[in-house]
C-alpha cells in the first residue's frame, strides 16, 4: 500500500464534467477518495458545495470515500446531514464552533473519521487539548475560501512541528500543492495531499497523478 494519498479537491473541477472527471480520476488513483469543500459565505468569503452535491456523487459512485472539509458556521446540522449520507471523514475548524471537543466527539460517535483543520495562522497549541480525538489533522497551506492560491511556505515548518509532537496522527495538507512542492510537503511529514488546481486544471489527470506518484516514490 502506498504510504501517501492524493485527495482530488472537486472545488477546481469543471462541474459540467464532474461525472466523467471523477470516473477518470478513480481509474488513475489508487483509492476512491474525494475532498469536498463546504463553504458558506460566512466562515469563508465564498460559497461552494453542500450535502446535495455529496449525495449526487455517492448516488453515481457509491464506492466514493468523501472527505468533507467544513468551512461553515454553524456546523451542527451539517455534521448530521453529511453523516446521514455516509461520508468517511469530516474536518472542522476550531473557530467555527464554541465547543470543539463536543463536535469532534459527535463526529467520532457517528462513526466518521474526525479531522481538525488549522488555518495558516492558527497556533498548533490547540492540538494539545484535542489530539486524542483526532484521526487526522488538516493543515491549511492557504487561507481557506478559494482554490488556486499560492502555497504558504511557512506551512513546511508547521507540518514538521506537528509531526514531531504527534507522530501517530496523519497530516493532510490542503492548498497550493503542485509538482514543485509536493515532495517538500511529504518530506516535512505530511502523508495526504489535497489537490484541486494542480490536478483538475491540468490537461491530463492520468499524467498528472502519475507525475505526483513518481515524485513521491523516487
Ligand atoms: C481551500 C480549500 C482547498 C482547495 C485547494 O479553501 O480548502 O481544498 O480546493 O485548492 P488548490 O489545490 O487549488 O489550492
Ligand atoms: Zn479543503
Amino acid at each position: 500500500m502506498q504510504p501517501y494519498k492524493i485527495l482530488p479537491s472537486i472545488l477546481a473541477a469543471n462541474i459540467m464534467n464532474l461525472e466523467e472527471d471523477i470516473r477518470t480520476i478513480f481509474a488513475a488513483n489508487s483509492h476512491k477518495m474525494l475532498h469536498i469543500d463546504v463553504m458558506d459565505n460566512h466562515y469563508v468569503p465564498n460559497l461552494s458545495f453542500g450535502p446535495i452535491i455529496g449525495a449526487a456523487i455517492l448516488e453515481k459512485f457509491p464506492e466514493a470515500e468523501l472527505d468533507v472539509h467544513i468551512m461553515a458556521n454553524p456546523i451542527d446540522s451539517l455534521i448530521n446531514e453529511f453523516a446521514s449520507l455516509g461520508v468517511k471523514r469530516l474536518s472542522i475548524h476550531h473557530d467555527s464552533t464554541i465547543h470543539l471537543n463536543r463536535q469532534l466527539n459527535k463526529i467520532k460517535d457517528l462513526g466518521i473519521a474526525a479531522g481538525l483543520a488549522l488555518n495558516p495562522a492558527t497556533p498548533i497549541d490547540i492540538l494539545q487539548w484535542c489530539h486524542t480525538q483526532l484521526d487526522f489533522i488538516l493543515v491549511m497551506s492557504v487561507n481557506p475560501g478559494f482554490g488556486g492560491q499560492s502555497f504558504i511556505a511557512a506551512t513546511l515548518d508547521k507540518i514538521a512541528m506537528i509531526k514531531k509532537l504527534y507522530p501517530k496522527i496523519k497530516i493532510c495538507v490542503d492548498g497550493g500543492i503542485h509538482s514543485n512542492n509536493i515532495k517538500d510537503v511529504f518530506q516535512a511529514g505530511a502523508v495526504e495531499f489535497v489537490i484541486g488546481t494542480g490536478l483538475f486544471r491540468t490537461p491530463s489527470y492520468v499524467q498528472t497523478l502519475d507525475k505526483f506518484h513518481k515524485l513521491l516514490t523516487e
